[in-house]
């Protein structure tokens, strides 16, 4: 009997290429998404069965989705919490309403959806949530500060839960890709605007621009590649909690281990900023 993978954040990037690549190795996919029939459009080449409306903020989306899926398969194998975006720009500059719904979609709304599974893998005694943090799970990158605590808090979130998963079979791991080409840095980000009359960031955002133009997304890896690495997560049967993604992430996981953090700190600074 096929499985069945249950994807949050389905319309695009890595949820729309781990969506297509699960289907293509004979999974059942529920790809959900906000705008579902905005998305049956382009869809053109390969088409989804199930495609469904969920918001990651609106339980009540969450609760219709899952009923979809049971009533259809029955049994939901893996949960992948992939819906995301980031707030970008100084600290000072955001305003309380971006970092909020910042953290409602990136957190409270992977919780939510978490919470609503677990009846389900509770009484199959198995299942499996993957969620997508980020290499900035694991390390704060400049100018990122709110999307960075997200990030680390689902980080904490997830490790902690692998105890209390364990006696129902359920497991939990974390992807944390390193710079993807996606629409993440265009429409997916959410710059926070400055009202200052002589910016007093202007320098690090000049700096930052400066170091993103000379080309550190051109350098970044394919979506396809996480799909392929979220599936072998998601089939590796192992209780491994983290995967990084990406040679980026790698090296950053790795100069972490081995350097100490003013140092890495360092590296981190000239590579991001210039
Ligand atoms: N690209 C990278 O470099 C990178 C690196 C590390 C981690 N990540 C993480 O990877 C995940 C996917 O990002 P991506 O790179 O694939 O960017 P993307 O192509 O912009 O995809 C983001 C997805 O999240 C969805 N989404 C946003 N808010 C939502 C909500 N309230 N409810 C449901 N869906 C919502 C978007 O849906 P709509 O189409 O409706 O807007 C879209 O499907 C995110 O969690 C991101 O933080 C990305």
């Amino acid at each position: 009997m096929s499985k069945t993978v249950f994807i949050t954040g389905a319309s695009s990037g890595i949820g729309l290429h781990t969506a297509l690549y699960f289907y293509d190795q004979g999974w059942n996919v529920i790809a959900t998404m906000r705008n579902p029939d905005k998305r049956k459009t382009l869809l053109h080449e390969k088409s989804l069965p199930d495609l469904v409306h969920l918001d990651v903020t609106d339980g009540a989306s969450i609760q219709t989705a899952l009923k979809y899926a049971t009533d259809k398969y029955q049994k939901i194998d893996v949960l992948i919490n992939n819906a995301g975006y980031a707030v970008y720009g100084p600290f000072e500059s955001s305003t309380p309403e971006q970092i909020k719904k910042q953290f409602e979609t990136n957190v409270f709304g992977l919780m939510e959806m978490t919470r609503a599974v677990l009846p389900i893998f509770r009484t199959q005694q198995d299942g499996l949530v993957i969620n997508i943090t980020s290499m900035g799970g694991r390390i704060g990158f400049p100018l990122y500060s709110i999307y960075n605590a997200t990030k680390w808090a689902v980080e904490g979130f997830s490790e902690s839960l692998q105890y209390e998963f364990k006696s129902h079979n359920i497991r939990i791991k974390t992807i944390e890709p390193g710079v993807i080409k996606t629409d993440f840095y265009d429409r997916s980000l959410d710059r926070s605007e400055n009202n200052f009359e002589n910016d007093p960031y202007a320098e690090i955002l000049q700096r930052a621009q400066k170091s993103l133009g000379e080309g550190s997304m051109g350098s970044g890896s394919e979506p396809f590649m996480v799909a392929k690495a979220i599936f072998r997560a998601a089939t590796d049967g192992s209780r491994r909690l983290r995967y990084p993604i990406g040679l980026d992430a790698k090296l950053v996981n790795f100069l972490r281990a081995i350097l100490p953090s003013q140092w890495l700190f360092s590296i981190l600074e000239k590579f991001t900023l210039g």
